[in-house]
């Protein structure tokens, strides 16, 4: 009999992950807990483009057709086959519901076919487990701020497999609210990456768009706000007849944005007494929120751990990690197994 820990440090353990949550299609192979052999991202953002955002059913019938040729792929890049794989993990919530179907399907018919222990995992559990795959000494507790398309939280990650949500938004998430300001600036989708590069080249005291702090001591957002002062402010201009600077509106609203997260996240360290702080999710990769959490980390003595920016947005590899832990804590699901598209943390 092996011990959890045993199993925990087992370099042959190998798993395989499927992520289909939203608009990758995506699939990696994991040795042990940390080590991604492969991770094959097959993005579909070029195809949602046109629409300026992501369509439901388009998003399901390529995760239909990629799926096998994605999984086929990462094994044949980490050189694995069928017998080396010991469990397959699977998002199954929160997502798109036509979209996390395919993926959850196509996990329990290789879990059926191949006689594999089957895992469902929470999506957000897989952004937070991301850092693992980066930071080989880092294990909880630390505090984890996870801000993405669909979500902004600071959750405390009290162990591997146990979250606390400390604060959440209130409406829109941040990724949500870059999306929105992009496409009010005619900057196409998906916004968060346009802007983060086009406010380098702009004036973030610009204009002072209100900061939504809610009441005190609470760690929930509210960024809705801010999205309606931007588009107010660049209707006003336009009526005036005076040319908007988007480059500086771009750097304001950042600015703006990037005050109130880091601000909130930083109150959450220091009063839970922590003293490492991960960053999660696709705005994760943003820069300005990388640098100013950098400085104020620095400065307060809080390690501070962000993913690459390939293992902040979707991927497979941050759910095989995820998948890797929930395993061993807690066993494998059924082929009941179903997809929860309002999955909580
Ligand atoms: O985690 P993710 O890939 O998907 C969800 O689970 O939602 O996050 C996607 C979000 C999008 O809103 C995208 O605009 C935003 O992350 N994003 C960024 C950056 N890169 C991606 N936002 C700001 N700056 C970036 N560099
Ligand atoms: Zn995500």
């Amino acid at each position: 009999m092996t011990t959890k820990t045993e199993r925990k440090r087992d370099k042959n353990f190998i798993t395989m992950a499927i992520e289909t949550s939203c608009d990758e299609t995506s699939a990696a192979i994991l040795r042990g807990d940390r080590e991604i052999m492969s991770n094959v991202i097959s993005s579909q953002i070029d195809i949602h483009r046109a629409y300026g955002g992501v369509v439901p059913e388009i998003a399901s019938r390529h995760h239909l057709e990629n799926i096998n040729g994605v999984v086929e792929t990462a094994m044949e890049e980490a050189g694995v086959s069928w017998e080396d794989i010991n469990l397959i993990g699977v998002t199954y919530g929160p997502g798109l519901s036509g979209a996390l179907v395919i993926g959850v399907a196509a996990a329990k018919a290789y879990s059926v076919a191949k006689g594999i222990p089957l895992i469902g995992v929470n999506h957000m559990h897989g952004h937070m487990a991301a850092a693992y795959g980066a930071y080989s000494n880092l294990e909880p507790p630390f505090i984890s701020l996870v801000v993405s398309g669909g979500h902004t939280n600071i959750v405390k990650v009290k162990s591997y497999t146990e979250f606390e949500v400390l604060g959440a938004t209130r409406d829109d998430a941040i990724g949500e609210a870059y999306d929105k300001v992009a496409r009010v600036l005619g900057l196409g989708y998906p916004g968060g990456p346009k802007i983060d590069k086009l406010a380098k080249e702009g004036d973030g005291t610009a204009v002072e768009f209100k900061r939504t702090w809610l009441e005190k001591g609470t760690y929930d957002f509210s960024f809705s706000g801010i999205k309606t002062g931007v588009l107010n402010y660049v209707n006003t201009e336009n009526q005036a007849g005076r040319e908007v600077n988007k480059a500086d509106v771009a750097a304001s609203f950042q600015e703006a944005v990037v005050e109130v997260v880091s601000t909130k996240t930083m109150e959450a360290v220091r009063k839970e007494g922590m003293d490492t702080l991960v960053l999660a999710g696709g705005v994760a990769a943003n820069s300005r929120l990388s640098q100013v959490m950098k400085t104020i980390c620095e400065r307060e003595n809080v390690k501070l751990c962000i993913p690459p920016a390939i293992m902040c947005t979707d991927n497979a590899g941050m759910v095989a990690i995820a998948a890797h832990y929930e395993f061993m804590e807690r066993g494998g699901d059924g082929l009941d197994l179903d997809a929860v598209s309002g999955l909580d943390i």
